[in-house]
């Protein structure tokens, strides 16, 4: 399947999915019905995120036994990452195929995967991670619903703990655009009245990709308390 038909078909479900008030069904049947190819899946790329790994090898980040949250973590890439650098890490997506997938991929991981929603986190997560990573997630979520994701996400960070997120951008004359939706930088400013302090603002042409995309990538802390 080319990434447009993969695309197209992704886009076909959240349709369906949404015209139905049913804003999270679509991410397992992309799953599921990839039937253990990775290729079927149009996000999965198998490696970790090279925005992610360019952020942490500039700031020379070691995790040190630091806990890590990953959020909407897919096949898993970024989460064995942050393992490898040394941080012990939950990793989570609402899809269990996505889930029982990682586990099969990484047998032996040190990651702890698990089912779960962004939009209704389990308590015991409450500003428990010293660090949070959030990639293409809020901007496959409707707009409606990205403001509580958000909150919920941010209330995961442990008071001197950091968060980074790398999204989809667009500027306020662009048009909305097709899923995965690009983020105005004024929807970030959801994060920063949900208790976060802006430490680090990026915005770029992501030559990873092919067509280029333009990216936000922006890093948040937790005031100690
Ligand atoms: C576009 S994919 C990105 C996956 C991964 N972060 C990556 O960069 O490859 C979005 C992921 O978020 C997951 N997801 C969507 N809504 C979610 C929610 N409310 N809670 C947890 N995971 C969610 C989907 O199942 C999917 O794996």
């Amino acid at each position: 399947m080319s990434s447009d038909s993969k695309r197209s078909r992704a886009r076909e479900l959240a349709a369906t999915h949404l015209a139905r008030g049913d804003a999270l069904g679509r991410f397992e049947p992309v799953y599921a019905q990839a039937a253990g190819v990775a290729a079927n899946v149009p996000w999965a790329d198998l490696r970790p995120n090279p925005n992610l790994v360019e952020w942490l090898d500039a700031k020379a980040i070691r995790g040190d036994g630091r806990t890590a949250l990953v959020v909407g973590c897919g096949l898993g890439d970024d989460a064995e990452l942050l393992a490898d650098r040394g941080f012990r890490v939950t990793a989570f997506d609402v899809s269990p195929t996505a889930v029982a997938w990682c586990g099969r991929r990484f047998p032996r991981s040190a990651v702890r995967y698990a089912v779960g929603d962004l939009l209704s986190p389990p308590a015991i997560w409450r500003q428990a991670f010293d660090f949070v990573f959030e990639a293409y997630t809020l901007q496959v979520l409707p707009r409606a619903l990205r403001d509580q994701a958000i909150s919920h996400m941010v209330d995961t960070v442990r008071p001197g703990g950091t968060l980074l997120l790398i999204c989809r951008g667009r500027r306020p004359e662009d048009a909305e655009g097709q899923m995965p939706w690009p983020l105005l930088r004024v929807e970030l400013s959801a994060l920063e009245r949900s208790g976060i302090v802006l430490e680090e603002f990026e915005e770029f042409w992501d030559r990873h990709e092919e067509p280029p995309v333009w990216r936000f990538r922006a890093c948040y802390s937790r005031p100690p308390a």
